[in-house]
């Protein structure tokens, strides 16, 4: 009798043991001797280390090479002090991993040969299997040998917002073609859906069973979507992702842009941690989770990007008033920026940030 090989690339590792890493203590939902801190987007073109490694290699190239990977991801851990790292990656790598053809253009984002806007698309599309991610793997291994106690997440893209780009075919302000889809061809919209929970499912897993110690699904974009929309085109989707981590052991971030309106639905989706942008104060943000859920989650977030190209006194009193609302929300609190590190931030502002945080309590 032959046996069928095991999907993943390698058994299971063992979790480090980092119970008492600020960061996991506040996701957990708990309060931390100091306020930790980490940033979306902290490795990347803020800093001139990361554009020198980059200049000869394309995105995703570097997205397919451990000992780049791993490097890129520890350089704001070096240099800032930040309480986690996040995995170098991208939220198409899953979608290039398993064949779909997609590029990263500089200055553009994901773009996509052929668009899926059709039930025969659909079908057509590649599934991912575990061992097209080694390289992503293989990096985590690196990764945990490196960061000593401070933790490193996960993530991926959620659903809705990998499928704005397949249909978009690359970024788009206004998501036309996508919702147009959604309402005239449900057919075709649930089995993309499904196609991609499929393949987001497989990314995280890969990233837990090779060690990592919390996860971020990022749906960038939901907050183009009303209320009505989100709960019955996205959450189902971004709910079965989350569900499939419950009993992990690693907290789920579910994280969005714009997405005021839909915090409460975001967290029932199944999130230990929900992140917010900058356009609701933390505490609001936090009764509107535990409204939702019938208890208190932990937030992420939120202070926004562009305040850090002011002079230091208006940032100071800007992560002191966003403090202060994280406390007050009461439910757990990571400090981070309300979407990504712009790429002509001043890096020597990040790590001066990293240390004003760290001088408040948690
Ligand atoms: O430090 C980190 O946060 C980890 C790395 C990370 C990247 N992309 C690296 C990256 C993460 C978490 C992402 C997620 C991602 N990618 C999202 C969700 C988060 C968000 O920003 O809302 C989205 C929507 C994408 C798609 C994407 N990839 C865009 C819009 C871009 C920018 C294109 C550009 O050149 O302006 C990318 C490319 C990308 N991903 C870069 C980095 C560091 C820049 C590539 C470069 O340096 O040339």
């Amino acid at each position: 009798m032959t046996t069928t090989p095991a999907l993943t690339t390698a058994p299971a590792t063992p979790r480090r043991d980092l119970q008492d890493a600020p960061f996991l203590v506040a996701a957990r939902g708990g309060r931390p001797a100091h306020l930790p801190v980490w940033f979306m987007r902290q490795a990347g073109r803020s800093l001139p280390e990361y554009r020198e490694l980059r200049v000869d290699t394309g995105m995703l190239q570097a997205c397919d090479t451990p000992e780049l990977i791993s490097e890129i991801t520890m350089q704001p851990v070096r240099r800032h002090g930040v309480d986690a790292a996040i995995l170098f990656s991208d939220i198409v790598v899953p979608l290039h991993a398993a064949g779909v053809g997609v590029d990263i253009v500089r200055g553009t984002g994901p773009v996509v040969a052929k668009p899926i806007r059709t039930l025969d698309d659909v079908e057509k599309m590649p599934r991912l299997l575990p061992t097209a991610l080694r390289p992503v793997t293989d990096a985590i291994a690196l990764l945990l040998a490196q960061l000593g106690q401070t933790p490193l997440i996960g993530f991926a893209g959620a659903p809705f917002t990998l499928a704005s780009y397949l249909v978009e075919g690359g970024p788009s302000k206004n998501h036309e073609r996508t919702k147009a889809l959604m309402r005239a061809e449900p057919a075709v919209w649930h089995g993309l859906m499904s196609a991609l929970t499929e393949i987001t499912v497989t990314f995280l897993q890969a990233q837990v069973d090779a060690g990592v110690d919390a996860i971020q699904l990022f749906d960038s974009w939901a907050g183009a979507l009303s209320e009505a929309d989100y709960r019955r085109y996205a959450l189902p989707y971004s709910a079965r992702v989350l569900g499939s981590f419950e009993d992990s052991g690693v907290p789920r971030i579910h994280f969005g842009v714009g997405t005021g309106e839909l915090l409460g639905a975001m967290a029932e989706a199944g999130a230990d941690v929900v992140g917010v942008d900058w356009r609701v104060p933390l505490d609001e943000a936090a009764r509107r989770v535990e409204r939702a859920v019938g208890g208190p989650r932990a937030v992420q977030g939120n202070l926004d990007p562009a305040v850090l190209f002011a002079d230091r006194a208006s940032i100071e009193a800007e992560v002191r008033r966003i403090a202060a609302e994280g406390r007050a929300a009461g439910g757990g609190h990571v400090f981070n920026l309300g979407h990504g590190v712009l790429p002509e931030t001043d890096p020597d502002v990040l790590t001066w940030l990293v240390e004003l945080v760290h001088e408040l309590p948690g």
